[in-house]
Formats: structure tokens, C-alpha cells, sequence
């Protein structure tokens, strides 16, 4: 397994965000991750990706313990994410934008920059070679000049895919892929996160959209309140009592 959460616990106060999660991620796998709002899923990617500290429980990242890493190590380590909310730089260029997210995690040191000028020009022109290849991958390369805030919601999207990236992750979380794009971008979408998958990144996905999960997913866990409710391919997702209960519910 790449990933796996043991027990994994998060309380805010009173409130048990993420109660006794287990979970995993096999190697090459398409993973999503579904449940009403507020059941803890953006949570549950914080904790395993070190953003918050977990109340109690254990991580492993490709068979090491990983729970007490900072996120930036986490991240070295292979496994990058998006967020909920879009992050990007709004003035800057979708090329500059994705060099960022490049430098984030192969910082050249303010040493090296001081003492090894060439060797820094040569890491440069790596970097940008690294963000056009990645704009291709997502579709933006004849987008790298233009400002992020010019681009449309959905290749707003695409370009903070390609910010986690292009440091070649092993392990890819992205947080509701698909909110607030219509049906058609959804689609591309879709054959975006397949192409990505298929490239060889494991993908792990909160998603709300029950057809983008179904059609995307090999396994699916699904949260209420917190708790693990159940765990197993898109088709005993479908049929499983307690999920469609959880789903109605809430409504
Ligand atoms: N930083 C925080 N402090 C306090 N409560 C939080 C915090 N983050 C999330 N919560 C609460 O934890 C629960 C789970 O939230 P979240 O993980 O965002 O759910 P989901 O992503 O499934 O909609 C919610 O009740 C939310 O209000
Ligand atoms: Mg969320």
C-alpha cells in the first residue's frame, strides 16, 4: 500500500472530526473519498498530509511512519495535493504559477544561490522546462503567458493540478475536483485525472459528484460524522444500506 491510515483521529474541541479512520491507498489506484458536508473529508486530507496534526493514530507513506513529518517533508517524500478553494496567484502568469509550485519542493538554498550562480542558471532553465511539460499535461500550454486571473474557472483548475504536479508526486489528493464546473469540463476533467493516473501518479479524491466517483474510482471510502461508514469498490458503494442511509438522511 503507498498510504495507509491507522486509527486516524482529529478533534476540534468537542467535535470529532476524523474518528478512527482506516484507510488505504494502493499503488496505481484511483481512491475516492465521499460523504455529506461536514463529514470530514477535507479534514481527513489534512491529517494525512500533514497540514494539521492528527489528535491520535498512525501514517505510513510507502511503508514508512510518517506521522510526525511537517507537510513540506510529507510533500519531498511524493505526495502533493490541491485545495478545496483554488490557490493561485491571481497576477501571475499560469507558467510562473506553476514555477512556483516547482521551487516550493526543489528549493535551491540561498547558499547555493550565492555560491553556485551557474549552477543555478542550469536549474532554472530545468525549472521551466519541468512547468511548460506540466502546462502541456493539463492542457494550458498555449496558456503559460496569460495571468491566472484571465484564465476561466476550469482552467483555473487544471493550472492548480499542475502546481501539485510538477515535481512528479507519487501520490496526488485533490480536494472536489469538479465544484463549480459545468458538465462538459467535468468530462475533460475526468480524462485529465485518467491521464494522470494512467502516467503513473496515484490519485486519491474527495469528490461529491456520485457519477465522477463511480466512473473514476477502483475503491471508494465513504465518511458520516467522522467515521469510516464504508469501504469497498464503486459497485458495493452503490448497493451498500448504510451509505444510501447516510445520504438520505441528511437531505
Ligand atoms: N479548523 C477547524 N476548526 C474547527 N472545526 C473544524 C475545522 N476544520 C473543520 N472543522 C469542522 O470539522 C467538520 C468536518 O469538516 P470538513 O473536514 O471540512 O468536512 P467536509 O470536507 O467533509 O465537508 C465540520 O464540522 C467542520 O465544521
Ligand atoms: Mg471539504
Amino acid at each position: 500500500m503507498l498510504l495507509e491510515a491507522h486509527r486516524l483521529s482529529k478533534s476540534f474541541g468537542g467535535l470529532r472530526a476524523v474518528d478512527e479512520v482506516d484507510f488505504t491507498v494502493a499503488a496505481g489506484s484511483i481512491t475516492g473519498i465521499i460523504g455529506p458536508n461536514g463529514a470530514g473529508k477535507t479534514t481527513f486530507f489534512n491529517l494525512i498530509s500533514r497540514a494539521l496534526p492528527a489528535t491520535s493514530g498512525r501514517i505510513t507513506f510507502d511503508g514508512q511512519d510518517v506521522t510526525g513529518l511537517q507537510a513540506h517533508e510529507i510533500a519531498r517524500r511524493g505526495l502533493a495535493r490541491t485545495f478545496q478553494a483554488t490557490t493561485l496567484f491571481a497576477d501571475a502568469t499560469a507558467l510562473d504559477n506553476v514555477l512556483v509550485g516547482y521551487r516550493q519542493r526543489t528549493k535551491a538554498g540561498l547558499w547555493d544561490a550565492l555560491i553556485r550562480s551557474g549552477r543555478l542558471a542550469r536549474e532554472e532553465r530545468e525549472a521551466e522546462a519541468a512547468a511548460r511539460d506540466t502546462l502541456a499535461v493539463v492542457g494550458l500550454a498555449d496558456l503559460a503567458d496569460r495571468q491566472a486571473r484571465n484564465l476561466t474557472q476550469e482552467q483555473q483548475k487544471r493550472l492548480a493540478m499542475a502546481l501539485a504536479l510538477v515535481a512528479r508526486p507519487r501520490l496526488l489528493l485533490l480536494d472536489e475536483p469538479s465544484a463549480g464546473i459545468n458538465a462538459e469540463q467535468t468530462r475533460g476533467l475526468i480524462a485529465l485525472i485518467e491521464a494522470i493516473a494512467a502516467g503513473g501518479v496515484t490519485v486519491c479524491l474527495i469528490e461529491h459528484q456520485m457519477q465522477v466517483v463511480m466512473h473514476l474510482c477502483d475503491r471508494i471510502m465513504v465518511l458520516d460524522y467522522g467515521k469510516k461508514i464504508a469501504d469497498g469498490t464503486p459497485e458495493e458503494i452503490r448497493q451498500d444500506p448504510a451509505v444510501l442511509e447516510a445520504y438520505l438522511g441528511h437531505k
